[in-house]
């Protein structure tokens, strides 16, 4: 079912969402004709974006990933994004691009590609009124030595581009969890950058204490919290926002059912809770989908979904001034 009016007119904040994750298979098959000798064709492509579980689903992402090779790439599927996002009523983003990708699977310098992603979010900004910000983002399974040089990319460019605004660790927290990245998220934080981790998605509680030990600011996914009351009652007093990401949750098989899902227990227990999407192309669900999902599956009402809008506005890492101005725009959204 389509999502109601009310939620494209609502401006909102989108702050878990990969840029890879973002691209479709016509988009695929678009840079496939760029690149390859014999291109994908539609079904092929299509055929990439199956998987029947969370390990599935990282080699998906990774099979995606694969095909981006160029500047003109990126500048490419940032623009759809923001394409997309804009229609969708997003006001700012705060996007994950899988650095540690790049370097791992494809041995090569990051700064040309992310120089297309920058010429895609200025004309963004100035044509569609949309704000944006980079997180760079490690696979974590690939170790604290690999996550290095992505979190030091993102310290040495962001005086020149301040869209840099983070990091975080990605990928398969069962094989790595938070810890072996304590030394280098202190580093990053001390460049001045603002620190995000993928936790409890998979795992336990306890890999969501891991994170917020070495100062993740903002969870992504934080499934396993409900198991554990000391966690909740840390997570509801310290305010800390989650990324909460149903659609997500529900196709890699990481919650079994809408019922299972912890959204509706998390809001009503005071926890800083906001709505994302993480891979739209993948999950077949945009923002607007995990709002109207809200409505229909956990009862939220409009009151409810605007104070959700409102969460994500305040957990962003937007200045001050900025919040209050958006936040202004959705009280009198009538
Ligand atoms: N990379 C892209 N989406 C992800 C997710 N949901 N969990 C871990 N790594 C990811
Ligand atoms: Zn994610």
């Amino acid at each position: 079912m389509e999502p109601c009016s009310f939620i494209y007119r609502l401006p909102k904040a989108e702050l878990h969402l990969h840029l890879e994750g973002t691209v479709t298979p016509e988009t695929l098959v678009e840079l496939s004709m760029r690149h390859d000798a014999s291109p994908l064709d539609l079904a092929q492509a299509r055929a990439l974006y199956r998987y029947t579980d969370f390990s599935g689903f990282l080699m998906a992402f990774k099979a995606v990933s694969e095909h981006l090779r160029t500047a003109e790439d990126y500048e490419l599927i940032t623009w759809s994004m923001l394409e997309s996002l804009a229609r969708q009523g997003v006001v700012h983003a705060e996007v994950y691009v899988s650095v540690g990708v790049v370097y791992y699977w494809r041995r090569c310098e990051f700064e040309p590609l992310f120089g297309g992603m920058e010429r895609a979010r200025a004309r963004a900004e100035s044509e569609l009124g949309i704000s944006v910000y980079w997180i760079f983002d490690a696979v974590r399974h690939f170790g604290p030595e690999e996550a290095a040089p992505v979190f030091r990319k993102a310290a040495q460019l962001r005086p020149q581009f301040p869209s840099i605004i983070g990091i975080g660790i990605g990928g398969d927290e069962r094989r790595t969890g938070a810890e072996p990245f304590r030394d280098l998220y202190a580093e990053a934080r001390d460049a001045g950058l603002h620190l995000t981790a993928h936790a409890g998605e998979t795992v336990g509680p306890e890999s969501i204490w891991g994170a917020l030990n070495i100062g993740a600011e903002r969870l992504g996914h934080a499934l396993s919290a409900i198991h554990d009351p000391e966690l909740m009652d840390l997570l509801a007093e310290r305010q800390v926002p989650l990324e909460i990401c149903v659609s997500s949750n529900l196709r890699t098989g990481c919650c079994r059912t809408v019922e299972d899902h912890p959204l509706r227990r998390y809001f009503d227990s005071g926890l800083m809770v906001t709505l994302n999407s993480d891979d739209p192309a993948l999950f077949e669900s945009d923002l607007t989908d995990e709002y109207g999902l809200a409505q229909k599956r956990f009862a939220f009402t409009e009151e409810q979904l605007r104070e959700l809008a409102a969460n994500s506005i305040e957990a962003s890492f937007l200045p001050a001034e900025k919040k209050v101005m958006l936040l202004r725009g959705i009280e009198s959204l009538k």
